[in-house]
């Protein structure tokens, strides 16, 4: 039988006083990021409880994305990099979380093959870092506290390494290969958490997920790079031959799957999270030109003609796909989007919010964090 740790605790929230709310809170590491921004704006928005959110802001984290919560009394927002132990003691010291759920991670594989240093000191050294405080925290607390409290991690599926075109889908028992820096990196993360679980008992779980797209992605990945890029008349660069295969999961599937197994799934387990999408990047490409064709016409031809194929990603994975099936069978998660609503979604998200793309992209954008957040 499942402990609905969440369930009992989400129930109970909207019976508490504001004060009992208060002290029920939440840390988000990365939630200034793609995902985490996602996580922490439908977590408030569900009224789940308050949070605190941990984010360096690197380029990757944009306080832009929750413009629309710094008023709200259960966000708070700190500028503290994971790698900080002594910065993350105090923020366990005052706020005394009833769980972490870790999404901050450098996480583009373009930048770790140019740049893996940042990779190992933010992925390795800032999970373990944060795992440390974790543990000296949890450690402390009474025992109805220590059971009840959570480590979710955030993690992929690309520490599964690639698969060939009939392989079987990856499961929760496929064995690690991980092939770039950041899925190397993404894994020492994993194994790290696991160890925690199995030396110290610290009541962890951990979600691999594949490919997200979504409203608020830095368009350095490839949906919101091609949606930008078409928009702004530049070429549509295509790795390789466009054969590689990625399985897509809209963003808010994924927040609502990590939801899910931090209510309901069993500390130490793993869940593989996917969204049965898969599709070559060609085909991506092309629905994203079909999409803007029909919503945002070019003066003459197709944005298909913007398409231009460029050498290929070092050691590129050729297919990922994800069993989702255990969290189904378990957790009974399904996504609710399909690929073709979610990116519909997606593309007109991006048309209706070009100021977000600008500012993100811009000097702007940096400027304004130095002078906000400067240390
Ligand atoms: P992202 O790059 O958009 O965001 C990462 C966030 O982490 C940023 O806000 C950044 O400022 C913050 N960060 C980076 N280094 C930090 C540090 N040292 N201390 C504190 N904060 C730091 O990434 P994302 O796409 O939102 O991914 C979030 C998590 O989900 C990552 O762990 C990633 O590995 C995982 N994941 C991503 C995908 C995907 O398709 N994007 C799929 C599966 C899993
Ligand atoms: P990406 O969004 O970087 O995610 P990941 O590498 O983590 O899967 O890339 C998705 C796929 O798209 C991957 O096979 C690489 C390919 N790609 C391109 O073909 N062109 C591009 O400009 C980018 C950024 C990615």
């Amino acid at each position: 039988m499942l402990r609905l740790w969440g369930s009992e605790a989400l129930t109970s929230l909207s019976r508490v006083s504001p004060r009992e709310k208060k002290l029920s809170k939440v840390f988000v590491t990365g939630g200034a990021g793609f995902i985490g921004a996602n996580f922490v704006l439908d977590w408030l928005a569900g009224g789940h409880g308050a949070v605190v959110n941990i984010d360096k802001l690197t380029y990757a984290g944009n306080l832009k994305t929750l413009a629309s919560v710094a008023d709200n009394a259960d966000h708070v927002f700190s500028r503290t990099d994971i790698n900080d132990r002594d910065a993350l003691d105090r923020l366990f010291a005052e706020h005394k979380p009833v769980a972490v759920l870790h999404f901050a991670a450098e996480s583009h594989v373009d930048r770790s093959i140019h740049g893996p240093a940042e990779f190992v000191q933010t992925n390795v050294v800032g999970t373990f870092t944060l795992l440390e405080a974790t543990r000296q925290y949890w450690q402390a607390l009474d025992a109805s506290a220590r059971s009840d409290f959570r480590f979710l991690h955030v993690s992929t599926d690309e520490v599964f390494g690639s698969l060939s075109p009939t392989d079987p889908q990856f499961s929760e028992t496929t064995p690690y290969a991980p092939n770039s820096p950041y899925s190397a990196s993404k894994a020492g993360s994993d194994h790290l958490v696991r160890a925690y679980y199995h030396t110290y008992g610290l009541p962890v779980l951990t979600t691999n997920c594949s490919n997200n797209y979504g409203q608020y992605q830095f368009p350095e990945k490839l949906i919101p790079l091609v949606i930008t890029n078409a928009l702004a008349g530049k070429p549509l660069p295509i790795y390789g031959d466009g054969q590689n295969v990625r399985d897509w999961l809209f963003v808010g599937d994924h927040c609502a799957a990590i939801r899910t197994v931090l209510e309901q799934g069993l500390p130490g387990e793993t869940y593989n999270v996917g969204g049965w999408n898969e599709k070559t990047n060609l085909d991506v490409v092309h629905t994203i030109c079909a999409l803007l064709d029909e919503l945002k016409p070019r003066v003459a031809g197709s944005y298909r003609d913007q398409i231009t194929f460029v050498k290929d990603r070092p050691g590129h994975d050729r297919r990922y796909a994800i069993d989702a099936r255990k969290l189904e069978r378990e957790l009974n998660w399904r996504p609710a989007e399909t690929f073709e609503t979610g990116m519909r979604k997606t593309v007109e998200w991006y048309l209706a919010n070009p100021s977000w793309v600008a500012d993100v992209t811009s000097g702007e954008y940096r400027k304004w964090v130095d002078e906000h957040y400067c240390a």
